[in-house]
């Protein structure tokens, strides 16, 4: 598998800060998700779950009967596990059906189609997996931005580099089209404006940049210097030794229903 942001120590402990940072959004889309249910939701999927962390808040708030996190990366099924003992966890590609549960009710999608090349085959395939009446929530990046020139050149090359590998880092902003002629109906469609820490954000991406600012393409694309340069200003953003303010993001939150 080929997931550009790793599954190493320091990419699962970015997870962790990233599932902190995003609970409080996360758990209002979910509930929204639970009001829209009348009766017990007997299986919820979280696709790409990672080490688990979104796992546990659609555990928490769908409360169903059975909950499945399944991840392409062996590292986070086994880190996911061990985390959340009383969940279900299986590898599993996301693009691949039939899913070790057929006909679940529910399904969440955190920050994972913007590492797929093509959302609208994501959502045909996970409509293959959907009950008749499935719902799914899905919370993904539209926009993102700061005025900080670290962070917004950050941006820059986190999106070449995306792009390079068929991904869009803004992919929220194509979400509404992806669902056309596919075999769910959008019931709820908003753009979110967050505005977290920059210190926060920053500890997040100077992880990542540690992460991907080594591999073949980012050594083809981009000046090493620059890389390290960015590395001591994100450092400086994080550490709390810089202000860096406020970071714009603009997120995409959907909730579809399986015809
Ligand atoms: C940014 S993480 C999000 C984790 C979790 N959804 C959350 O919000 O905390 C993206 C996850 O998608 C997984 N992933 C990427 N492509 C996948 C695929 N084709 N099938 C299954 N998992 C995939 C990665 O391994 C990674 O764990």
């Amino acid at each position: 598998m080929s997931y550009t942001f790793g599954d190493n120590q320091e990419a699962s402990r970015r997870l962790r800060r990233l599932a902190e940072i995003y609970e409080p959004e996360t758990r209002d889309l979910l509930s929204w998700v639970r009001s829209m249910r009348s009766s017990r939701i007997q299986a919820a999927i979280d696709l790409g779950c990672g080490p688990g962390w979104s796992t546990q808040l659609v555990a928490e708030i769908l409360a169903p009967e059975r909950t499945l996190g399944i991840d392409a990366s062996p590292r986070y099924i086994a880190e996911a596990r061990a985390n959340h003992p009383g969940l279900e966890f299986v590898e599993h590609d996301v693009l691949k059906t039939p899913f070790p549960i057929e006909g679940a009710e529910c399904f969440l999608c955190r920050f994972l189609l913007t590492h797929l090349e093509s959302p609208r085959a994501a959502l045909e395939a996970w409509a293959q997996a959907a009950a008749p009446g499935a719902l799914l929530a899905i919370h993904e990046t539209e926009r993102i931005s700061s005025p900080h020139p670290a962070l917004g050149r950050y941006y820059e090359m986190v999106e070449q580099m995306q792009r390079h590998f068929g991904q869009e880092l803004q992919v929220g902003a194509a979400l509404d089209n992806a669902f056309a002629g596919t075999d769910w109906r959008v019931r709820h469609s908003e753009s979110l404006a967050l505005h977290k820490a920059a210190r926060e954000m920053a500890q997040l991406h100077l992880a990542n940049l540690r992460i991907w600012g080594a591999n073949d393409f980012a050594k083809e694309a981009f000046d090493r210097t620059e890389i390290q340069h960015l590395e001591r200003e994100l450092g400086r953003i994080a550490g709390g030794e810089q202000e860096g303010g406020v970071v714009c993001n603009v997120a995409r939150q959907v909730i579809a229903e399986r015809r």
